[in-house]
């Protein structure tokens, strides 16, 4: 297939174009740079720097170009800031998204697989989480990739948008290849500040609220590895049929502790990884475990990446021969 890619320079968006790349589809991609990287992404794909924002040439490269499908990464994605920037998280996230589904309507694209969110659910009920768990997100972040999934399952009737929206867990890891990594900056995730500590590039790390109810106090996440992300989409780009609005849960199945993630990176790195223990991050659920079982089912995927050794070590690797992170900053 020919596929345009948003974002495609970005964490979860440059492991996907790998992949896609890898198994023989030609990838196009569109990143405004400002938080992807340009050499993290694949050399058989082709960047165009700009910004999904620009009507004009958006415009221009899907008529230019006859694509089969989307894969749209582009977007804000913290969900502190959300809170603090509401504004610019609608502007990006669905205003954005908004001209691209017209002008992919206009083109004549019918396929699209979209970034969402297991923040769409909010603090859910019960765990774990199926597709059908309430969606009642507590935060702007949440609310953006919402509202962009109804308006995919509303243009699958109106007119004929086939779409798959992938709901990731906490995405994480490095490419097995060791090519590319996570470089956030500034960096918020658990696992990138765990291992930014072990590297000795912070004396100690917060962790954040030890009186959950939970085995140990701190907080459980499904934390999925960004390879098994892109073999998810993959699978789900090739399953799209026109008029179908598909929703599917991208995580393991398995909950780890904030404090069960440290200890597996002590072991895996060998450091001891000071911590200090702090309130509790505001809006944080206590537990957040995915059941992916639908996709197993319709798509035939599973996670390769399960055991969390495994996975912080990938990332482990990928830091350790990138102390800079990508060189092209
Ligand atoms: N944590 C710490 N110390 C830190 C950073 C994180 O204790 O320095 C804890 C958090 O409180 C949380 C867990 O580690 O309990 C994971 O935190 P992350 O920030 O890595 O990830 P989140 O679970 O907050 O975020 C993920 C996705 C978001 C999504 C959100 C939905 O990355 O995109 O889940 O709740 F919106």
């Amino acid at each position: 297939m020919r596929i345009f890619v948003t974002g495609g320079a970005g964490y979860v968006g440059s492991h996907c174009v790998k992949d896609l790349c890898e198994h023989g589809h030609e990838v196009v991609v569109i990143d405004n740079l400002c938080k992807g990287h340009r050499s993290a992404v694949y050399a058989k794909a082709r960047l165009i720097e700009g910004d999904v924002g620009d009507a004009k040439l958006l415009r221009s490269i899907l008529t230019a170009t006859k694509f089969d499908a989307v894969m749209h990464f582009a977007a804000s994605a913290e969900v502190g800031e959300s809170v603090r920037e509401p504004l610019s998280y609608y502007h990006n996230n669905v205003s954005n998204t908004l001209t691209l589904l017209e002008l992919m309507r206009d083109a004549g694209i019918h396929k699209i697989v979209f970034s969402s969110s297991c923040a769409t659910y909010g603090m859910p009920a019960s765990v774990p989480i199926r597709e059908d768990t309430p969606q009642l997100p507590i935060n702007p972040y949440g609310r953006t990739k919402l509202a962009v999934e109804w308006m995919l399952a509303d243009s699958a009737s109106a007119w004929g948008l086939g779409s798959c929206a992938l709901r990731y867990f906490n995405a994480c890891g490095a490419a097995r290849d060791g090519s590319i990594g996570e470089d956030h900056n500034p960096e918020s995730h658990l696992i990138p500040i765990i291992l930014e500590t072990a590297r000795g590039r912070r004396s100690q790390m917060s962790v954040f609220g030890t009186d959950y109810d939970t085995p140990d106090g701190t907080c459980i996440r499904d934390y999925i590895h960004v390879e098994d992300l892109a073999s998810a989409h993959r699978l789900a780009i090739e399953a799209i049929e026109p008029g179908v609005g598909q929703a599917f849960n991208i995580g393991t199945g398995r909950g780890n502790s904030v404090l069960e993630v440290i200890e597996a990176a002590r072991r895996i790195t060998g450091q001891e990884i000071t911590i200090e223990e702090v309130d509790r991050r505001p809006g944080d659920p206590p537990i957040l475990i995915a059941d992916a079982s639908r996709i197993g089912q319709e798509l035939g995927w599973k996670p390769d990446w399960t055991d969390i050794e495994d996975i912080v070590g990938s990332a482990w690797q990928w830091h350790q021969s990138h102390p800079e992170g990508f060189e092209d900053d």
